[in-house]
C-alpha cells in the first residue's frame, strides 16, 4: 500500500531549520515547494525517487511576492497541506540602541510576513477543506529577556495571531500549531543574527552580555537540528494540531520557569483585578 504524500511550503528554506526541514521531507518522499530568499541556496537539494522538489524566491517581507509565490505554488503542484512558516532572524542588542529601521525589519520579517503567509494561503486550504499552518516561533515567544526585546517581541505577536488564527480556522478543518525551539546550531547567533549599535550605557548590562557572547559564538545551543525537524514534520502529520509545541529542554524549562512566575504574578493581583468592577455586579 502506498502512503499518501503531502504537499508542503517551507520559509526560509535556504539555511538552519528550514532546510533541515526541507531535506527531512524530501528523505521521506514529500512534496515540497522549497522557498528563500535566494533559491539558488537550494541548488544542491534533491527529492527522494517518489518525491517533487519545487523552488521559488521568497523574501516574506515582500507581500506581493507571498500572495503570487502562494498561486504559483498551487498552480504547479495542485495544492497546499501544510505551511511550515519559519523564516527569521534575531536582533540582538537593547531595546534602546535598535534604529527604528531594525525595528521595523524585525517585525516585519518575523510577524507581518508570517501573518502575511497566513492569509495568502486561507483561502486555498478553505477551499480545500483542509490544512495544517506551522509557525516557528521560539522560548523568547513566551518569555521576555534583556538583549531580545524586538526579537521577543515579534514571537510574542506571532503566538497572538497565531493563537486567535486557530481559533477562528478550525471550523474549515484548518489547524494552527506553534512550534517553540529551544537553542539549536544555526545561522541564528552567526550569519543570520543582527546587532544593534551599542550604546555605552549598556556596557555592563545583562543585554550586552549577550550582545558580547552572540558576537564571540558563546551561546551554547542544547537542540539537535535533524531530530527537530523531524518532531516538527511528526507533529504536522498528527490527526489533530496541538496549539504549542515546546522542543528542547532548555526551552521547557525557560517556559515553565515564565509561566510558573506569571500565574504567581497573577494570584497576587487578584484582589486589585477583583476590586475594579463594578460594585452593583450590571454589564
Ligand atoms: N536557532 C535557534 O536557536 C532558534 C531558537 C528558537 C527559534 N528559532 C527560529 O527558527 C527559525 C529559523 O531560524 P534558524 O535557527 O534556522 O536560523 P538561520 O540558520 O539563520 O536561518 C534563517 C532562515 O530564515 C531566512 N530568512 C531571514 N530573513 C528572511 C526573509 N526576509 N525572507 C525569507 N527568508 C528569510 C534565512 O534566509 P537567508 O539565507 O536568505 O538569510 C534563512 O533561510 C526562525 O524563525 C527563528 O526565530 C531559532
Amino acid at each position: 500500500m502506498t502512503v499518501p504524500t503531502r504537499t508542503w511550503l517551507v520559509t526560509g528554506s535556504s539555511a538552519g531549520l528550514g532546510r533541515a526541514l526541507v531535506t527531512e521531507l524530501l528523505a521521506r518522499g514529500e512534496t515540497v515547494a522549497a522557498t528563500a530568499r535566494d533559491p539558488q541556496a537550494l541548488s544542491d537539494l534533491r527529492p527522494a525517487v517518489s518525491g517533487t522538489l519545487w523552488t521559488a524566491r521568497l523574501d516574506v517581507t515582500d507581500p506581493e511576492r507571498i500572495r503570487r509565490v502562494v498561486g504559483e505554488a498551487v498552480h504547479a503542484l495542485g495544492r497546499i497541506d501544510v505551511v511550515l512558516s519559519n523564516a527569521g532572524y534575531a536582533l540582538v542588542g537593547a531595546a534602546e540602541e535598535a534604529s527604528p529601521d531594525q525595528i521595523e525589519r524585525q517585525l516585519r520579517t518575523n510577524l507581518t510576513g508570517p501573518i502575511l503567509l497566513a492569509r495568502a494561503v486561507l483561502p486555498y486550504l478553505r477551499a480545500q477543506g483542509h490544512g495544517r499552518i506551522v509557525q516557528i516561533s521560539s522560548m523568547a515567544g513566551q518569555r521576555g529577556s534583556a538583549g531580545t526585546a524586538v526579537y521577543c517581541a515579534s514571537k510574542w505577536g506571532v503566538e497572538g495571531f497565531f493563537e486567535s488564527l486557530a481559533a477562528e480556522v478550525k471550523t474549515f478543518g484548518i489547524g494552527v500549531t506553534i512550534v517553540e525551539p529551544g537553542t539549536v546550531h544555526t545561522g541564528f547567533f552567526g550569519r543570520g543574527k543582527e546587532l544593534t549599535a551599542a550604546l555605552p550605557a549598556y556596557a555592563d548590562t545583562p543585554a550586552a552580555i549577550l550582545r558580547r557572547r552572540a558576537e564571540d559564538g558563546r551561546l551554547p545551543c542544547r537542540g539537535d537540528l535533524a531530530k527537530m525537524a523531524r518532531a516538527v514534520v511528526d507533529v504536522a502529520l498528527r490527526p489533530t494540531a496541538p496549539l504549542r509545541v515546546v522542543l528542547g529542554s532548555d526551552a521547557y524549562g525557560s517556559i515553565r520557569r515564565g509561566l510558573t512566575a506569571r500565574l504567581a504574578d497573577l494570584e497576587a493581583q487578584r484582589e486589585v483585578a477583583f476590586s475594579t468592577d463594578l460594585t452593583d455586579g450590571s454589564a
